[in-house]
Protein backbone atom coordinates (compact mmCIF):
# COMPACT_ATOMS: atom_id res chain seq x y z
CA UNK A 1 0.00 0.00 0.00
CA UNK A 2 1.49 3.32 -1.12
CA UNK A 3 1.40 6.27 0.65
CA UNK A 4 -0.03 4.67 3.56
CA UNK A 5 1.59 7.16 6.25
CA UNK A 6 -0.50 9.64 4.99
CA UNK A 7 -4.15 9.99 5.23
CA UNK A 8 -4.70 11.70 2.22
CA UNK A 9 -2.58 12.19 -0.50
CA UNK A 10 -3.64 14.66 -3.41
CA UNK A 11 -0.94 14.14 -7.10
CA UNK A 12 -1.27 16.52 -9.49
CA UNK A 13 -5.20 16.77 -9.38
CA UNK A 14 -7.20 18.88 -12.16
CA UNK A 15 -10.40 19.39 -12.59
CA UNK A 16 -12.59 21.36 -15.23
CA UNK A 17 -16.19 22.17 -15.49
CA UNK A 18 -16.41 22.47 -18.58
CA UNK A 19 -14.44 25.73 -19.69
CA UNK A 20 -13.72 26.28 -16.01
CA UNK A 21 -10.93 25.11 -14.48
CA UNK A 22 -11.91 24.53 -10.55
CA UNK A 23 -8.35 22.73 -9.53
CA UNK A 24 -5.53 23.28 -11.07
CA UNK A 25 -2.07 20.71 -10.07
CA UNK A 26 -2.86 20.86 -6.95
CA UNK A 27 -1.04 18.45 -4.87
CA UNK A 28 -0.32 17.83 -1.16
CA UNK A 29 -0.35 15.04 1.31
CA UNK A 30 -2.44 15.28 5.00
CA UNK A 31 -0.49 13.21 7.76
CA UNK A 32 -2.55 10.33 9.69
CA UNK A 33 -3.20 12.38 12.85
CA UNK A 34 -3.41 15.60 11.50
CA UNK A 35 -5.72 18.64 11.93
CA UNK A 36 -5.49 19.84 8.09
CA UNK A 37 -7.13 23.30 7.64
CA UNK A 38 -8.11 24.16 4.45
CA UNK A 39 -8.32 27.53 3.93
CA UNK A 40 -10.09 29.83 0.97
CA UNK A 41 -12.63 32.39 0.16
CA UNK A 42 -15.98 31.36 -1.89
CA UNK A 43 -15.45 29.78 -5.27
CA UNK A 44 -11.95 28.73 -5.05
CA UNK A 45 -11.97 24.70 -4.91
CA UNK A 46 -12.54 23.14 -1.66
CA UNK A 47 -15.49 21.71 -1.98
CA UNK A 48 -14.79 20.02 -5.03
CA UNK A 49 -11.59 19.02 -3.72
CA UNK A 50 -14.04 17.05 -0.79
CA UNK A 51 -16.15 15.98 -3.62
CA UNK A 52 -12.67 14.38 -5.39
CA UNK A 53 -11.84 13.28 -2.13
CA UNK A 54 -14.79 11.60 -1.28
CA UNK A 55 -15.57 9.98 -4.76
CA UNK A 56 -18.39 12.15 -5.34
CA UNK A 57 -17.24 14.06 -8.02
CA UNK A 58 -15.15 12.83 -11.00
CA UNK A 59 -11.77 14.66 -12.23
CA UNK A 60 -9.56 15.27 -15.11
CA UNK A 61 -6.27 13.62 -14.29
CA UNK A 62 -4.27 13.53 -11.06
CA UNK A 63 -4.18 10.95 -8.22
CA UNK A 64 -5.69 10.87 -5.17
CA UNK A 65 -5.31 8.80 -2.27
CA UNK A 66 -6.79 7.64 1.37
CA UNK A 67 -4.06 5.77 3.40
CA UNK A 68 -2.80 4.19 0.32
CA UNK A 69 -6.12 3.38 -1.49
CA UNK A 70 -6.78 5.13 -4.62
CA UNK A 71 -9.94 7.06 -4.61
CA UNK A 72 -11.16 6.11 -7.85
CA UNK A 73 -9.95 2.26 -7.92
CA UNK A 74 -10.12 1.27 -4.89
CA UNK A 75 -13.47 3.89 -3.83
CA UNK A 76 -14.94 1.54 -1.13
CA UNK A 77 -11.95 0.81 1.02
CA UNK A 78 -10.96 4.63 0.73
CA UNK A 79 -14.71 6.11 1.35
CA UNK A 80 -14.84 3.64 4.29
CA UNK A 81 -12.07 5.35 5.89
CA UNK A 82 -14.06 9.19 5.81
CA UNK A 83 -16.67 10.59 7.42
CA UNK A 84 -17.35 13.51 5.35
CA UNK A 85 -19.94 16.85 7.60
CA UNK A 86 -21.64 18.40 4.30
CA UNK A 87 -22.08 21.85 4.02
CA UNK A 88 -25.54 21.13 3.13
CA UNK A 89 -28.52 19.29 4.97
CA UNK A 90 -29.18 16.31 2.77
CA UNK A 91 -31.21 14.06 5.41
CA UNK A 92 -34.18 11.50 4.63
CA UNK A 93 -37.16 13.06 5.96
CA UNK A 94 -39.25 9.66 6.67
CA UNK A 95 -36.80 8.79 8.91
CA UNK A 96 -36.59 9.41 12.70
CA UNK A 97 -32.91 10.75 13.24
CA UNK A 98 -31.79 7.59 15.18
CA UNK A 99 -33.13 5.32 12.48
CA UNK A 100 -31.27 7.32 9.95
CA UNK A 101 -28.00 6.88 11.41
CA UNK A 102 -28.63 3.26 11.61
CA UNK A 103 -29.20 3.06 7.64
CA UNK A 104 -26.29 5.49 7.27
CA UNK A 105 -24.12 2.61 9.34
CA UNK A 106 -25.35 -0.01 7.22
CA UNK A 107 -23.67 1.31 4.03
CA UNK A 108 -20.78 0.55 5.72
CA UNK A 109 -22.26 -3.20 6.85
CA UNK A 110 -22.34 -2.37 10.34
CA UNK A 111 -25.15 -4.48 11.96
CA UNK A 112 -27.95 -2.75 13.48
CA UNK A 113 -27.56 -3.49 16.65
CA UNK A 114 -23.95 -2.68 16.69
CA UNK A 115 -25.19 0.50 14.97
CA UNK A 116 -27.73 1.50 17.08
CA UNK A 117 -25.64 1.14 19.89
CA UNK A 118 -23.18 3.78 18.32
CA UNK A 119 -25.86 5.57 17.47
CA UNK A 120 -27.07 6.28 20.94
CA UNK A 121 -23.68 6.86 22.24
CA UNK A 122 -23.14 9.59 18.89
CA UNK A 123 -26.30 11.20 19.88
CA UNK A 124 -26.08 11.07 23.50
CA UNK A 125 -22.09 12.78 23.03
CA UNK A 126 -24.28 15.29 20.71
CA UNK A 127 -27.11 16.17 22.75
CA UNK A 128 -29.58 14.86 20.55
CA UNK A 129 -30.08 11.76 22.68
CA UNK A 130 -33.81 12.86 23.76
CA UNK A 131 -34.84 13.76 20.12
CA UNK A 132 -33.91 10.18 19.15
CA UNK A 133 -37.73 9.27 18.00
CA UNK A 134 -38.16 13.10 15.74
CA UNK A 135 -37.87 12.97 12.51
CA UNK A 136 -35.07 15.82 11.27
CA UNK A 137 -37.70 18.51 10.08
CA UNK A 138 -38.37 18.40 13.90
CA UNK A 139 -34.73 19.66 14.64
CA UNK A 140 -33.69 23.51 15.00
CA UNK A 141 -30.58 24.29 12.93
CA UNK A 142 -28.24 23.97 15.47
CA UNK A 143 -29.38 20.49 16.31
CA UNK A 144 -29.73 19.03 12.74
CA UNK A 145 -25.40 20.62 12.25
CA UNK A 146 -24.88 18.22 15.27
CA UNK A 147 -26.50 15.06 13.73
CA UNK A 148 -24.38 15.84 10.68
CA UNK A 149 -21.84 15.42 12.97
CA UNK A 150 -22.96 11.84 14.06
CA UNK A 151 -23.81 10.73 10.65
CA UNK A 152 -20.09 11.31 9.54
CA UNK A 153 -18.93 9.69 12.58
CA UNK A 154 -21.16 6.54 12.81
CA UNK A 155 -19.32 4.29 11.47
CA UNK A 156 -16.00 5.37 13.41
CA UNK A 157 -13.97 6.56 9.79
CA UNK A 158 -10.35 7.59 10.28
CA UNK A 159 -10.54 10.94 8.97
CA UNK A 160 -13.30 13.11 9.66
CA UNK A 161 -13.61 15.55 6.75
CA UNK A 162 -16.10 18.77 7.47
CA UNK A 163 -16.59 21.52 4.46
CA UNK A 164 -16.98 24.83 6.69
CA UNK A 165 -19.17 23.61 9.24
CA UNK A 166 -18.79 26.42 11.29
CA UNK A 167 -20.67 29.10 8.74
CA UNK A 168 -24.00 30.08 9.30
CA UNK A 169 -23.69 28.86 13.67
CA UNK A 170 -24.22 31.19 16.42
CA UNK A 171 -21.51 31.53 18.77
CA UNK A 172 -22.43 29.09 21.37
CA UNK A 173 -22.88 26.12 18.71
CA UNK A 174 -19.38 27.29 16.98
CA UNK A 175 -17.48 26.54 20.24
CA UNK A 176 -19.43 23.41 20.59
CA UNK A 177 -18.72 22.31 17.51
CA UNK A 178 -14.90 23.58 17.89
CA UNK A 179 -14.32 21.88 20.97
CA UNK A 180 -15.53 18.80 19.79
CA UNK A 181 -13.25 18.74 16.98
CA UNK A 182 -10.30 19.30 18.71
CA UNK A 183 -11.43 16.69 21.21
CA UNK A 184 -12.07 14.18 17.87
CA UNK A 185 -8.80 14.75 16.88
CA UNK A 186 -7.04 14.14 20.33
CA UNK A 187 -8.63 10.97 20.50
CA UNK A 188 -7.28 10.45 17.05
CA UNK A 189 -9.40 11.33 14.22
CA UNK A 190 -7.39 13.00 11.35
CA UNK A 191 -9.73 15.95 10.23
CA UNK A 192 -9.59 18.13 7.35
CA UNK A 193 -11.96 20.85 7.30
CA UNK A 194 -12.46 23.54 4.98
CA UNK A 195 -13.10 27.05 5.94
CA UNK A 196 -13.28 30.67 4.88
CA UNK A 197 -12.82 32.19 8.35
CA UNK A 198 -8.73 32.75 9.14
CA UNK A 199 -9.53 32.85 12.62
CA UNK A 200 -11.31 29.32 12.39
CA UNK A 201 -7.98 27.82 11.00
CA UNK A 202 -5.53 29.69 13.09
CA UNK A 203 -7.61 28.16 16.22
CA UNK A 204 -8.07 24.56 15.48
CA UNK A 205 -5.56 23.57 12.93
CA UNK A 206 -1.83 21.85 13.29
CA UNK A 207 -1.65 22.32 9.16
CA UNK A 208 -2.85 24.99 6.99
CA UNK A 209 -3.23 24.97 3.39
CA UNK A 210 -4.90 28.42 1.89
CA UNK A 211 -6.48 27.73 -1.69
CA UNK A 212 -7.51 30.19 -4.29
CA UNK A 213 -8.84 30.26 -7.87
CA UNK A 214 -8.30 26.52 -8.07
CA UNK A 215 -4.21 27.05 -6.72
CA UNK A 216 -2.68 26.08 -3.68
CA UNK A 217 -0.85 29.32 -2.59
CA UNK A 218 0.82 28.10 0.73
CA UNK A 219 0.38 24.76 2.96
CA UNK A 220 2.99 24.82 6.23
CA UNK A 221 2.64 24.08 9.69
CA UNK A 222 0.56 26.44 11.04
CA UNK A 223 3.03 28.42 13.37
CA UNK A 224 5.09 29.05 10.00
CA UNK A 225 2.19 30.02 8.10
CA UNK A 226 1.18 32.67 10.50
CA UNK A 227 4.97 33.82 11.08
CA UNK A 228 5.36 34.47 7.36
CA UNK A 229 4.87 38.33 6.60
CA UNK A 230 4.31 37.59 2.75
CA UNK A 231 1.80 36.13 3.30
CA UNK A 232 -0.45 38.93 4.99
CA UNK A 233 -0.63 39.93 1.18
CA UNK A 234 -2.38 36.30 0.57
CA UNK A 235 -4.63 36.49 3.48
CA UNK A 236 -5.66 40.11 2.45
CA UNK A 237 -6.27 38.91 -1.02
CA UNK A 238 -8.28 35.59 -0.13
CA UNK A 239 -10.23 37.82 2.70
CA UNK A 240 -10.70 40.46 0.39
CA UNK A 241 -12.60 38.84 -2.10
CA UNK A 242 -15.35 37.43 0.43
N1 LIG B 1 -21.29 21.69 -10.36
C1 LIG B 1 -20.61 22.74 -10.82
N2 LIG B 1 -20.74 23.14 -12.10
C2 LIG B 1 -20.04 24.20 -12.58
N3 LIG B 1 -19.18 24.93 -11.84
C3 LIG B 1 -19.01 24.59 -10.55
C4 LIG B 1 -19.72 23.48 -9.97
N4 LIG B 1 -19.34 23.37 -8.68
C5 LIG B 1 -18.45 24.35 -8.46
N5 LIG B 1 -18.25 25.09 -9.56
C6 LIG B 1 -17.31 26.22 -9.71
O1 LIG B 1 -16.03 25.76 -9.37
C7 LIG B 1 -15.32 26.72 -8.59
C8 LIG B 1 -14.95 26.14 -7.25
O2 LIG B 1 -16.14 25.92 -6.52
P1 LIG B 1 -16.15 25.25 -5.07
O3 LIG B 1 -15.26 24.07 -5.09
O4 LIG B 1 -17.57 25.03 -4.71
O5 LIG B 1 -15.50 26.39 -4.17
P2 LIG B 1 -15.50 26.61 -2.58
O6 LIG B 1 -16.05 25.39 -1.96
O7 LIG B 1 -14.08 26.89 -2.24
O8 LIG B 1 -16.38 27.80 -2.32
C9 LIG B 1 -16.23 27.94 -8.51
O9 LIG B 1 -15.89 28.83 -9.54
C10 LIG B 1 -17.61 27.35 -8.74
O10 LIG B 1 -18.49 28.30 -9.29
MG1 LIG C 1 -17.66 25.19 -0.68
Amino acid sequence: MRDSGNAIAIHNLCKSYKTLEALKNVTFTVKRGDFFGFLGPNGAGKTTTINVITGLSNYNSGEVRIFGHDVTRDYRQARQLIGLCTQEFNFDPFLSIFQMLVYQAGYFGIPANEAGQKARELLKRFSLLDKQHEKYRALSGGMKKRLLLCRALIHDPEILILDEPTSGCDLELKFLIWDQLALLNKEGKTIFLTTHYMEEAEKLSKTIGIINHGHIVKMGAKEDILRDKSLQDVFLEVTGIE
